[in-house]
């Protein structure tokens, strides 16, 4: 393991901890996205399977100092079959309380952008975090929290193999791409994670905070929307 980067290192123990538990092999064959999930107890999990495994190690998870005071763990929420994943920062105090994705003020704002452009947790959308417990007082997560939490993120992009990405605020595309760039930036650049293009806008509370960026994240919404991935 010499020579390898945390966040790998972590990854490489997921693995091995999720092929032990269930057989879980990252390399499945293609699923039709209206595919029934299989029961046949001989084939590998299905996407449920897999997310609700990563949950359960979220729950229990130790791995920084985060979890110290969380009240609940935030996994992540939505279609298991997702055209588009929301990735944001880390949860706040509504998340906290309630183990749910963007239900504050931000979460609110943030299903109606998602609404604008077809959009929604429930039917074709995930909703998930760089870091899964709150940081204190929502300050940002710091590198050794996110490198981290960021293997099981990482895992539930690779079981719901969504369309697109919608990263909300600098840090979410900042981790998730390996960038250093300000947000202003990000979101004018071509950004991909592993092949699947990732578009970047400002976080919602940012916007609550500053209506002159409005504007600017209806121009993100219609790109994401008019990404050739989701118009097929
Ligand atoms: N802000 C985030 O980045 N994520 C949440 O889940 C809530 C607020």
């Amino acid at each position: 393991m010499m020579g390898m980067k945390k966040s790998e290192v972590y990854d490489l123990l997921n693995l091995a901890e999720d092929y032990l538990q269930d057989g879980f092999r990252r390399e499945r064959p293609p699923l039709s996205r209206d595919s029934e999930a299989v029961n046949d107890p001989a084939s590998p999990p299905t996407p449920e399977q897999v997310l609700a495994r990563i949950a359960e190690q979220v729950a229990g998870c130790t791995r920084c100092s985060l979890h110290r005071e969380r009240s609940h763990t935030v996994p992540g929420e939505g279609a298991t079959a997702p055209l588009v994943i929301v990735i944001g920062e880390g949860p706040g105090a509504d998340e906290d309380r309630s183990g749910r994705p963007f239900v504050g003020r931000a979460g609110q704002y943030l299903d109606r952008w998602l609404a604008a452009v077809g959009l929604d947790r429930r039917s074709n959308c995930f909703i998930g975090n760089i870091v899964k417990c709150r940081p204190p007082g929502n300050r940002d997560p710091l590198p050794e929290e996110s490198a981290a939490c960021l293997p099981y993120l990482e895992r539930q992009i690779a079981v719901l193999r969504p369309r697109a990405i919608l990263a909300v605020g600098r840090i979410a595309t900042q981790i998730l791409c390996g960038r250093s760039e300000g947000i202003g930036q990000l979101r004018s650049m071509e950004l991909e994670y592993r092949g699947i293009p990732v578009v970047a806008t400002y976080h919602p509370s940012a916007v609550l905070r500053n209506t002159e960026l409005r504007a600017p994240v209806w121009e993100d919404l219609k790109r994401l929307q008019a990404l050739p991935v989701l118009r097929a």
